[in-house]
C-alpha cells in the first residue's frame, strides 16, 4: 500500500474562484479545519499577490499547526522573498515556486526561451532552497509542454534541491491515459525522480479533474493537489474529497490510502461552502445534499433491506448520522412505514394505509416531503380520523 500525500489548495487556487474573497480571520479558521482533517499540506495563498493574502499566509504560519504550510511564488527572487517572510514562523514551511514549461506560455505569456526557462528554474528553486529546506517546483501547463523539455525541466529542478516535482493540468485539457504517460515518461527518464515526490495538479475544465489525479496516482503520483468541493479558477480544481474517498472505497483497486480524517470531510465541506458563499450542487459526488439520498421506491427498499444494495460508501465515513432518505412521489410504502416510526408513530394498519395514500397525494403537489410534512399529514390521520 502506498501512502498519497494531500495538498490542499483551497487558500491559494480556491480561492482564485470567480467572486471569492476571504479575509484573514476566515482564512485561518478554513485552515484550522483542514489541519482538523489532517491534510499533508495547506497552500495558504500566494503572498505577493497582495498585502491582506501576505497577512494572512503569515497569521496561518503562526496559527496552524501540524500539516506542512506553503506559499506560492512565481520563479522571481521577489516573489520567493515575500513568500519565505510570510511562511517562516512554521515549524514545516515550504515555498512553491513556479514557471511556465510550455511553448505557448514560454513564447505568448512570458517571452523568453526554452535555455532561458531552464536558468530561471535553477536560480529560482536555488535561491529557495538557500532560505528553506522543503521547495516544490511546479511545471505550469506541464500537460501542454514538449515532454523532452519537460524533463529537462524537472531534471533541472530536482539538481537545483526541488524535493517535489508538481506535474499541473494548469487548463484542464488532458484525459486521464496522458496525465499517465506523462508521469510514467518522467519516472523513466529523469535521473534522481525516485528521491523526490511526484505530485499532480489537474483543474476540471472538462470535468476530468479527479479522474486525471486518480490515473496519475495508479502511474506513481505520490501527491496530489485538490481543493475542498473542487473550488479554483473557472471550473475548479480536483475535489479533495472525491480522490480520498475514492481511495479509501476502491483502496484495494488503487493499492494506496491517505492520511485524511474523513470524519471532519462534511464539516469541511460544509465551512469552505459557508465562507466562500459558493454552495455545492445537490448533485455533488460525496458532499452534495442528494449524495446519500434516495429517492425511489425500488432504491429505498433495497437500502432498507441492506444498505449495500445502493450505496458504496456509508455516510457516516465521512462525518453525517445515516442515510438521507428524500421522500417523494416514488417512495415506497417500505420507507414512508419506516420513517414514521422513526418519527416515533405506532399506526395501525388501517391508519398506515390511509397515511400511506395521503402522502401519495401529498408527493404529488410536492417535491420532497420533510419530516414536519409526515408529522402534521399523521396527526391530522391519528386526531381526525
Ligand atoms: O494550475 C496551475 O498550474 C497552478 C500552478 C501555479 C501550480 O495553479
Ligand atoms: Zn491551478
Amino acid at each position: 500500500m502506498k501512502r498519497i500525500k494531500i495538498f490542499d489548495t483551497t487558500l491559494r487556487d480556491g480561492e482564485q474562484s470567480p467572486g471569492v474573497s476571504l479575509n484573514s480571520e476566515e482564512k485561518c479558521e478554513i485552515a484550522k479545519q483542514l489541519a482538523r482533517l489532517n491534510v499533508d499540506c495547506i497552500e495558504a495563498g500566494f503572498p505577493i499577490a497582495s498585502e491582506g493574502d501576505f497577512r494572512a499566509v503569515q497569521q496561518i504560519a503562526r496559527e496552524v499547526k501540524g500539516p506542512i504550510i506553503a506559499a506560492l511564488a512565481r520563479a522571481k527572487k521577489e516573489d520567493i522573498d515575500r513568500a519565505w517572510e510570510a511562511i517562516k514562523d512554521n515549524e514545516k514551511p515550504r515555498i512553491h515556486t513556479f514557471l511556465a514549461t510550455s511553448d505557448l506560455h514560454l513564447e505568448k505569456k512570458l517571452q523568453i526561451s526554452r535555455e532561458v526557462a531552464l536558468s530561471k528554474i535553477r536560480e529560482s528553486v536555488t535561491y529557495a532552497r538557500s532560505l528553506c529546506t522543503d521547495v516544490e517546483f511546479s511545471a505550469e501547463d506541464a500537460s501542454r509542454s514538449d515532454l523532452e523539455f519537460l524533463a529537462q525541466c524537472v531534471s533541472t529542478a530536482i539538481e537545483s534541491g526541488a524535493k517535489t516535482i508538481n506535474i499541473p493540468d494548469t487548463v484542464g485539457y488532458a484525459t486521464p491515459s496522458e496525465m499517465a504517460e506523462i508521469i510514467r515518461y518522467l519516472k523513466e527518464n529523469v535521473r534522481g525522480i525516485e528521491n523526490v515526490d511526484i505530485s499532480v495538479h489537474c483543474h476540471n475544465d472538462l470535468g476530468l479533474a479527479v479522474a486525471n489525479s486518480l490515473a496519475s496516482i495508479e502511474a506513481g503520483a505520490s501527491q496530489v493537489e485538490c481543493t475542498i468541493n473542487g473550488i479554483g479558477e473557472r471550473a475548479g480544481n480536483a475535489a479533495l474529497e472525491e480522490i480520498v474517498m475514492a481511495l479509501y472505497v476502491r483502496k484495494n483497486f488503487y493499492q494506496s490510502f491517505t492520511n485524511i480524517n474523513t470524519q471532519e470531510i462534511y464539516r469541511t465541506s460544509r465551512l469552505v461552502s459557508s465562507l466562500t458563499g459558493m454552495n455545492v450542487q445537490a448533485n455533488k459526488a460525496i458532499v452534495g445534499a442528494n449524495a446519500f439520498a434516495h429517492e425511489s421506491g425500488i432504491h429505498q427498499d433495497g437500502v432498507l433491506k441492506d444498505k449495500r444494495t445502493y450505496e458504496i460508501l456509508d455516510s457516516e465515513l465521512i462525518g453525517l448520522t445515516g442515510s438521507q432518505m428524500v421522500l417523494g412521489k416514488h417512495s415506497g410504502r417500505h420507507a414512508f412505514r419506516k420513517r414514521i416510526e422513526d418519527l416515533g408513530f405506532k399506526l395501525s394498519p388501517a391508519d398506515l394505509n390511509k397515511a400511506f395514500i395521503a402522502f401519495k397525494e401529498m408527493a404529488d403537489k410536492k417535491q420532497q416531503i420533510h419530516d414536519m410534512d409526515l408529522v402534521t399529514l399523521i396527526s391530522d390521520i391519528i386526531f381526525q380520523g
